[in-house]
């Protein structure tokens, strides 16, 4: 899958990550086009549902981007977050998707060149995992415990 480009979902707080992507912007910085930015006001506000929604919604990898920790500025959003997606990562794996999909992590709104890295790394990620399965798997895998 040479040429799969992957579409990526990036739920993003305003107060860092969003604020970082806006400076890789101003910054120049090269990163690949496949992210798709979700700004929201915390990453605490980040449900498990919207990270669900964004993989039916045809997304191949989705990353929650929040303050660094300590740094939320309603406290423990960004540890809340982390949480969900764990929990998210254990639903994918459940039905057959892997859990590497989706991952969160911590910046500052100074850390432009951070946040293309984090692009380039999902967008790496994703494409030797290649395109998601639909999760669909057989009675028999099932059964066994494989995976699509
Ligand atoms: Fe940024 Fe909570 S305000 S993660």
């Amino acid at each position: 899958m040479n040429n799969f480009e992957p579409k990526i979902t990036a739920f993003c707080c305003t107060f860092c990550a969003f604020s970082a992507a806006d400076l890789a912007g101003s910054m120049r910085l090269q990163y690949p086009p496949n992210v798709r930015i979700v700004k929201l006001p915390c990453t605490g506000k980040v449900d498990v549902l919207y990270i669900l929604k964004a993989f039916e919604d045809g997304a191949d990898g989705v990353f929650v981007a929040g303050c660094l920790e300590g740094e939320c500025h309603y406290l423990e959003g960004n540890f809340r977050a982390r949480k969900r997606v764990e929990y998210a990562k254990m639903l994918l794996e459940e039905v057959g998707i892997e859990g590497e999909r989706v991952e969160m992590y911590n910046l500052s709104s100074a850390m432009g060149a951070r946040f293309a890295e984090i692009v380039e790394e999902m967008t790496a990620k994703i494409k030797e995992l290649g395109p998601r399965g639909n999760g669909y798997r057989s009675e028999e895998e099932c059964e066994e415990g494989k995976r699509d």
